[in-house]
Formats: structure tokens, sequence, C-alpha cells
């Protein structure tokens, strides 16, 4: 049974990782779904329905099966990202992380601070095996902070993405508790 009706509130260095509030949040949460290299590395469309947008943030936290926190920087106290445990497979007993960076956030450590904090604490507090991620191939800096987090690639999907003409392969990566302990006790040792 995986239960994450908990939405914590998790201190980091450079960031803070808190549950939503989307009436505070929206306007920058704007700001990254309109960003356009959100857009094109998410591969989300550029048009939304803003009343659906903030209706969906504004439920996240009563969620049950998943956990949506807002990533937010420690010196502005501002949102600048999200970062998402979702899908759960049961079977593996495994769930599915993605995270988005707006202009605000981006290159100053956050993804990889918010990754580490977010796999952590769904690794703690659940009995989760696994997590999951997938990642287009042109998006070196994604992949670059999964695999300082631990994440390893498992398979790809061929031509997941039509991009400027171009298809674009989708990576999927995995972490498994496994490979988290051993990181965790390498870390502990000074490794
Ligand atoms: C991907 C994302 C979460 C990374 O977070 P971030 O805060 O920008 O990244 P960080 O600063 O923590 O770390 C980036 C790392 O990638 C490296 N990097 C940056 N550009 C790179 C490139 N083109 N190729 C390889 N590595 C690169 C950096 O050097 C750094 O590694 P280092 O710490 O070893 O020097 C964030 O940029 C983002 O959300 N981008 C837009 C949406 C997106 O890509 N989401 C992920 C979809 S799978």
């Amino acid at each position: 049974m995986v239960d994450l009706s908990n939405k914590p509130t998790i201190i980091g260095k450079k960031i803070i990782l808190r549950p939503m509030k989307a009436a505070d949040d929206f306007p920058y949460i704007e700001e990254c779904l309109n960003d356009a290299e959100v857009v094109k590395l998410t591969g989300s469309s550029p048009e939304y329905d803003r009343e659906e947008v903030f209706h969906w943030y504004n439920t996240r936290n009563e969620q049950t099966n998943r956990l949506d926190l807002a990533i937010v920087d420690k010196t502005t106290n501002v949102f600048v990202g999200e970062i998402v445990v979702n899908e759960l497979d049961q079977l593996h007993q495994s769930m599915n992380l993605r995270i988005l960076i707006g202009p605000r956030g981006r290159d100053r450590g956050f993804g990889t601070e918010a990754t580490q904090l977010m796999v952590d604490y769904v690794l703690m507090n659940t009995v989760l095996n696994q997590l999951t991620l997938s990642v287009f191939a042109f998006n070196p800096r994604a992949r670059r902070v999964y695999e300082k987090v631990g994440f390893t690639m498992e398979s790809i999907d061929k031509n997941q993405l039509e991009y400027d003409g171009k298809q674009i392969d989708s990576i999927n990566m995995k972490l498994t508790r496994e490979n988290w302990l051993i990181k965790q006790n390498e870390k502990s040792a000074g490794r």
C-alpha cells in the first residue's frame, strides 16, 4: 500500500519542496508553462486552459496516490518549478518521477537538489521498489541530473516526439531501492 496523502515540506540547502499553494503560485506556474524551454523539453503543449490548469494545481494536495510538490527558491520564497511522483505501478511497486523548472530556477543546482530530496523522501516513506522516468534524448542536462542522483538507463523508445521536423527518442531510466541504498551508504562513508 502506497499512501502519499501526506504532503511534506522539505527544506534543502538552496530550495524548499512544499505543497502547492495554487492561489499564490499561479503566476509563477504560468511563467513555467509559457516558457519555450519547458514546452520543448517536456513535450507539452504551449496552449492550455487557464481554469483547468488552476483547478489542477488547486487539487494536488488532495491526491493520495501521487505527490506533487512546488520547488521554491529559498532566497526569494518564490515558486520556480515542480517535482512530481505519479503513475503508481502496483505490480512492480514502482512510480514515475518528473520535474520541471522555469527560467528563474534553472542551472543553479535546484534540479539536482529537488530530485535528490524527492527520491530520498519517497524511498524513505513508502515501500516502493523503484522510481522510473523518461527523458528526451535532446535533453542532456536533465539526463545529467538524473544520473547524478543514481538513475541509470533502462531502455530507449524510438521516435517518441517530433520536434522541428526531427524524430526524438525517449530514454527510460530507473533507480532501484537497492542502488539508492548503495549510494546512501557511499555518501555516509564519505566516498
Ligand atoms: C532538467 C532540470 C530539472 C535540471 O535542473 P537544473 O536546476 O537546471 O540543473 P542543475 O543546475 O541542478 O544541474 C544541471 C547539471 O547538468 C549539467 N549540464 C547543463 N547543461 C548540460 C548539457 N548541455 N549537457 C550535459 N550536461 C549539462 C550541469 O553542468 C549540471 O551538472 P554538474 O552539477 O555536474 O555541473 C531543469 O533544467 C528543467 O526543468 N528544465 C526544463 C524542463 C525539463 O527539462 N524537465 C525535465 C524533463 S525530463
